[in-house]
């Protein structure tokens, strides 16, 4: 009896003792990844072999994070970048707008492909004439280090409605892929309206209300001096552009879409930019508190989009609500007919 006694505590104590070590083992292992994505771990350690494949999986996404982040903090060493064929590339697509269109949702979700790397910052080049006169070679000291098979892209959403920006990327390169992140046109002037409102609250300033600055006092009308309206006539700005790039050379993205599903449009634009299909449903997951899609790279590493991405809009007068439609509506159909490409916008 007793020895049957012994034989069952040792028994215990033996799974105890597995699920410890187990544990142990596990945690160990977490540790061990997680340090891997602190920047401070030296460089040596996420350097792969010089020659990655055509496409890379999945998983060296961390690396490349890890080493970009690196490179940008200035940590590589000339050797490093010349070992590795790691070179500042100009863009070879741009998201040129619309603000308030999605346009940083859009770039951190291609930024998942592994294929793709962007700029961090809005850089301005095109439509600044101060840094356009610094010339091409301080756009691409702008630019993140990639492989030379990887596309930099980068975003500057004032470009879309810059009279001057058409002609100068066209100089810079006539056959750069453009994208276009549009929202049902009202909804986009009012998200306009509401980040100007936060800033001049933040500075304790007064401002408008949206039906005042969208409707024209003396006429009742749609007031087409509000840069809020302007910018969601799509079509205006897109015929500029046209004078320059065949309409093939863009790629118009449904903003309201990749607020709801983001995958399809990402799946889009992976195809137009001829990139392998490699955005999938593990890198989206639906965030309840956050209410929207945020990213996640691996296991361990995921991240949403700043608070400053998904404002609450204020209640907008119904009346005015149909009078921009209203207004937008011919202008709508234009932008249909150019791009071929159809909304359910009122
Ligand atoms: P709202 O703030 O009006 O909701 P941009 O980056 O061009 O300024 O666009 C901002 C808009 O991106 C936000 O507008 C938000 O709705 C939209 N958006 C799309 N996908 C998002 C995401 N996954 N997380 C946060 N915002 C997202």
């Amino acid at each position: 009896m007793l020895f049957k006694q012994q034989a069952l505590l040792r028994q215990k104590l033996f799974v105890l003792g597995s699920l410890a070590i187990g544990s142990l083992l596990y945690l160990v292992a977490r540790v061990g990844s997680l340090d891997r994505l602190q920047p401070i771990c030296p460089i040596e350690s996420r350097l792969g072999p010089p020659h990655l494949p055509e496409q890379i999986p999945l998983r060296t996404l961390q690396y490349k994070r890890g080493l970009l982040h690196e490179l940008r903090k200035g940590n590589a060493t000339k050797e490093q970048i010349r070992l590795h064929n790691l070179v500042q590339q100009l863009p070879r697509a741009i998201i040129i707008g619309v603000r308030k269109g999605g346009t940083r949702a859009l770039l951190e979700m291609l930024n998942l492909h592994p294929a793709v790397v962007k700029a961090s910052q809005e850089i301005h080049f095109f439509d600044n004439d101060q840094n356009y006169a610094r010339g091409i070679d301080w756009y691409r000291e702008k630019m993140p280090f990639s492989f030379p098979h990887q596309i930099t892209i980068e975003k500057s959403p004032a470009y879309f409605i810059t009279e001057e920006v058409p002609e100068r990327i066209f100089k810079m390169n006539s056959s750069i892929k453009l994208l276009i992140i549009v929202r049902e046109p009202t909804t986009r002037a009012v998200s306009d309206y509401t980040q100007v409102l936060e800033g001049k609250e933040r500075k304790n300033k007064t401002y408008h209300k949206f039906e005042k600055l969208a409707i024209d006092g003396n006429t009742c009308e749609v007031n087409t001096k509000y840069k809020a309206v302007r910018t969601s006539i799509y079509t205006k700005h897109l015929e500029r552009w046209l004078k320059y790039f065949p309409v093939e050379q863009f790629h118009i993205v449904d903003g309201d879409r990749l607020i709801t599903d983001p995958l399809p449009e990402l799946q889009l634009v992976e195809r137009f930019l001829n990139l392998p299909s490699r955005i999938s449903h593990y890198n989206l997951y639906f965030n309840a508190t956050r209410g929207f899609y945020c990213l996640r790279f691996n296991i361990v590493f995921n991240k949403c989009l700043a608070g400053s991405k998904g404002r609450i809009h204020p209640e907008v007068d119904p009346s005015v609500v149909a009078k921009l439609r209203k207004f937008f509506h011919p202008f709508n159909q234009k932008f249909y007919q150019i791009t071929g490409r159809t909304f359910n916008w009122p």
